[in-house]
């Protein structure tokens, strides 16, 4: 149970089950923003060229371990990109294997790094099989990346489309809708089968779509999917606090180089790592629901993953805390979420 105070909370160490890390220079110098408040990531696939066999997520997991700062305790859980080549040999290697726990559907095109990903579901249909039959979890981009469809619609589309007969079609597969952030995919896995479960960034919990435009184009509050309506936030804060196992935290923290978000055609992706705790403490203290805080960050997901949960506690105490204008990311810079503003809560620091 978490100890809670009007200005403190203090918790178990929790777990982000969607995190890009990216790799290189820029890996080493986002990672230890997340290494400071959780104990484990579930790290996406898409790097370029995407990490598509159990033998580079096992490569990419160890450049992770060896780019985290001394005394860092931090276990980075990997997943597989899944393309119209992936073998079914290669989802039971990913079984057996103790670095994979996921694979990642992202529809061909759909965001950042796509490019390799998936074109008809049908045609993966003998991959989900194997994927249901070793019980290995399938994490979907859900999007529809047709342009005759409004981009506001995507994701409501993909859920009719897609989701719908994938769930059917396969009902014992465990399956992750990434990054929800609509009502209707609110309400989706509320009435799908108990497999079915979706993850919910911090910034799909406190932006609405008004934040692109706020006085200007906001490069830094575009991602995807792209933000929604107000109502559709509201449903968002609803789902994660209403202690309901099917939602879990994963930031989608998506860091890119302040010129590559900053052009005529800026990438998609927020960057929250530095702060999402913080942030999605903030969520649940302005919906009075702080007690429901633990359970979305450190039980839900990882009972999901059949991961034990983390015995480290750790506390954040309600305090004004200051968020730089960019921090360094390997030769370039990275612009946080809510830059130069503040993070209503801190993390109390151990030594
Ligand atoms: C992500 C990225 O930059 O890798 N971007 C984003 O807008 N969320 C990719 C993704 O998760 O869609
Ligand atoms: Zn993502």
């Amino acid at each position: 149970m978490p100890t809670i105070s009007q200005d403190k909370i203090t918790l178990r160490k929790g777990d982000d089950f969607h995190l890009h890390l990216r790799d290189g220079g820029a890996m080493q110098s986002v990672l230890p923003h997340t290494a400071r408040s959780f104990a484990r990531a579930l790290v996406m696939p898409n790097l370029k060229p995407p990490i598509t066999t159990v033998a580079e997520a096992e490569a990419y997991q160890k450049r992770i371990l060896n780019a985290l700062p001394e005394r860092s305790v931090f276990c980075p859980l990997m997943s597989l990109y899944l393309t119209e080549k992936t073998t079914g040999d290669e989802i039971r290697r990913a079984k057996q294997s103790d670095s994979v726990h996921a694979v990642k559907l992202y529809p061909a095109g759909a965001t950042t790094n796509s490019e390799s990903g998936v074109r008809t579901l049908e045609a993966l249909y003998p991959i989900f099989e194997t994927m249901q039959e070793v019980d290995l979890p399938l994490l979907i981009h859900g999007e529809v990346v047709d342009r005759d469809v409004d981009i506001f619609d995507r994701e409501k589309v993909f859920l009719d489309v897609g989701l719908l007969p994938l769930t059917k079609e396969f009902p014992e597969l465990r399956i992750v809708l990434e990054h929800i952030t609509t009502k209707n995919a609110v309400e989706f896995i509320e009435a799908a089968h108990p497999r079915v479960a979706a993850t919910v960034t911090a910034h799909h919990l406190l932006l609405n779509r008004n934040a692109l435009f706020e006085g200007g184009v906001r490069p830094h509050h575009f991602c995807l999917p792209i933000l929604k309506r107000e109502r559709d936030r509201e449903s968002l804060v609803r789902a994660v606090t209403s202690q309901n196992p099917k939602f879990f935290a994963g930031t989608d923290s998506a860091p890119h180089a302040q010129h590559a978000k900053e052009s005529a055609c800026g990438c998609a992706g927020i960057y929250t790592a530095f702060g999402a705790l913080e942030l999605y403490c903030e969520v649940f203290d302005e919906a009075h629901a702080l007690g429901a805080l633990e359970a979305f960050t450190s039980e839900f997901g990882a009972r999901f993953y059949g991961l034990p949960l983390n015995e480290e506690k750790i506390s954040l105490v309600k305090k004004e805390n200051p968020i730089p204008i960019s921090y360094r990311m390997g030769d370039d810079f990275v612009v946080p979420l809510r830059a130069g503003g503040n993070l209503k809560w801190r993390l109390e620091e151990r030594d």
